[in-house]
């Protein structure tokens, strides 16, 4: 049975998806129908084919009652657009449906769990938002709500533990048992992760909480992830309220990578480090799945809450996600690299070999563009360098400037020149670890956003552009002599 709430919601997107103007999205990046969205859910393999969901409000660019958006893809570049599979509209969730994930049950449904929110006003008028965790099974477009909701609720949480900030439950299946982490709060405040366990997802026990930020890491621990990549463990948590580290953390929304190790008798993981997932400004809640052939991808919402309430007018779709990202361990860090099935789409491939530029400005035959992969390899010419900078979409008085301080080994990408007119966050600088004096950036650009991958995914960087696409300008400069590579393609979806 389909809800008044859920077919208004579809009813709207019949009626004005349409309209949307092909030049109002990105060309290969998931956006929603129309209006806003935020957060991937439910990332996950389904008969063959790889199901998306996300937080969606279509009504308006601006957040509202959560439901969810649904798309699927072959490919991770090419994505079908499904009807909206939830909306707030039961009993365990009138508020909204909040993050969450998705799997294949063994009889073939597909198991959707996410955090339902209901506010409660208190005696004292505060309104205090309830989160607990709610399950809803289908056939990949059509959802039921389990009549049980919510089935991971206050009761199941620790002693002291908050039972408003309960949410995000990301679930997996070992050796025929289910499994959810859930972002929460210890009484000090601040983020943890806690393990759930079930038999058939829907009655489930506390095990026990993973890892806590001892408010070293942020305060509130939103949308966990947790899984084992290249012998190592992987938790992923995108904590609200950081204070700087260094050119490591910035303050505000993040996302951070714990590795470690995970002993599964006793269900302890021992963390050995953390480290940024993105060293960017547009990139929040990531969400992995484990490929049909083995690859563990990821995927992020490509905004930030920070910045998403300054909105450029004219918009019909507010939000989009990241390109798929095979993920791996190196040296002990986390990897990240755009999906292969990318490749298949470039074309008109423009390259240039050992390009000397010595103290000014250029720009090459061939290298322009907005929905393109680039890739450049930069080391020092006869001398040496200072400062060597590329700027993206470029036009009039327009740019984003990518540079790079050799002696500082930083790089600071800078786009309060795109033509955005107002003053958010607009720089972000850190530390890159060139190799062998051979610093590698390769940027994936998509009408609206840039993607840029340092040293062979060793660091990634994402960056929305709010810059009219008749900028498409790809600028060098240097201080000092450089020398160059470019590899540039289009990429075309056919
Ligand atoms: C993260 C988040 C989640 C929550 C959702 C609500 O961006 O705050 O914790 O489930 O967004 O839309």
């Amino acid at each position: 049975m389909i809800s008044e709430t859920l077919q208004r919601a579809r009813d709207f997107e019949a009626q004005y998806v349409p309209k949307v103007p092909e030049s109002g999205r990105p060309a290969f990046h998931v956006t929603g129908g129309i209006g806003w969205i935020n957060d991937p859910n439910g990332f996950s393999r389904y008969k063959g084919e790889y199901h998306l969901f996300y937080q969606y409000h279509p009504y308006s660019t601006l957040w509202g009652p959560m439901h969810w958006g649904h798309v699927k893809t072959r490919d991770f570049i090419r994505w079908e657009r499904l009807p909206v599979a939830l909306a707030p509209d039961s009993p365990a969730d009138p508020d909204g449906c909040f993050s969450g994930s998705a799997l294949e049950l063994p009889d073939g449904r597909q198991l959707l769990l996410y955090t339902g929110v209901r506010r409660v006003r208190q005696e004292d008028g505060a309104l205090l938002e309830y989160q607990a965790q709610c399950v809803a099974i289908g056939d990949g477009a059509d959802y039921e709500k389990y009549p049980g909701n919510p089935v991971i609720s206050a009761g199941d949480v620790p002693q002291g533990n908050s039972v408003l900030d309960f949410r995000d439950p990301k679930i997996w299946e070992e050796d025929g048992t289910y499994f959810a982490v859930v972002g929460n709060r210890t009484g000090d405040g601040s983020g943890a992760v806690l393990l759930y366990r079930s038999a058939d997802a829907l009655r489930w026990e506390f095990v026990t909480a993973l890892d806590a930020s001892k408010n070293e890491y942020g305060r509130m621990w939103e949308c966990p992830d947790f899984f084992p990549l290249d012998g190592k463990q992987v938790l992923l948590v995108s904590p609200q309220e950081m204070t700087p580290r260094g050119l490591e953390f910035h303050a505000g929304y993040g996302t951070a990578c714990l590795l470690g190790s995970y002993d599964k008798a006793s269900y302890r993981f021992t963390r050995e480090t953390v480290q940024a997932v993105d060293y960017g400004i547009d990139f929040y809640a990531p969400q992995t799945l484990e490929s049909y052939d083995g690859r563990r991808i990821m995927i992020a919402w490509m905004q930030n809450w920070t910045t998403a309430s300054s909105q450029p007018a004219g918009v019909y779709c507010f939000g989009e996600m990241t390109l798929p990202r095979e993920l791996s361990v190196r040296d002990g860090r986390l990897v990240q690299n755009p999906v292969r099935e990318l490749e298949s789409y470039r074309t008109d491939r423009v390259s240039y070999e050992g390009v000397e530029l010595s103290d000014g400005e250029m720009e090459l035959p061939g290298v322009q563009g907005r929905i393109l992969d680039l890739t450049l390899t930069i080391r020092p010419g006869a001398g040496g360098y200072r400062r060597f900078a590329v700027k993206l979409a470029a036009g009039g008085e327009h740019f984003t400037s990518v540079r790079y301080r050799p002696e500082a080994g930083t790089v600071r990408v800078d786009r309060s020149r795109c033509g955005f007119p107002y003053d958010i966050v607009h720089v972000r600088e850190f530390q890159v670890r060139p190799r062998g004096g051979e610093l590698k950036i390769r940027a994936v650009l998509d009408r609206y956003s840039a993607e840029l991958f340092f040293n062979d995914g060793e660091q990634a960087a994402t960056f929305i552009l709010y810059t009219d696409t008749q900028a498409s300008g790809i600028r060098f400069s240097a201080e000092g002599s450089v020398v160059l590579d470019v590899e540039k393609y289009d990429i075309k979806i056919r």
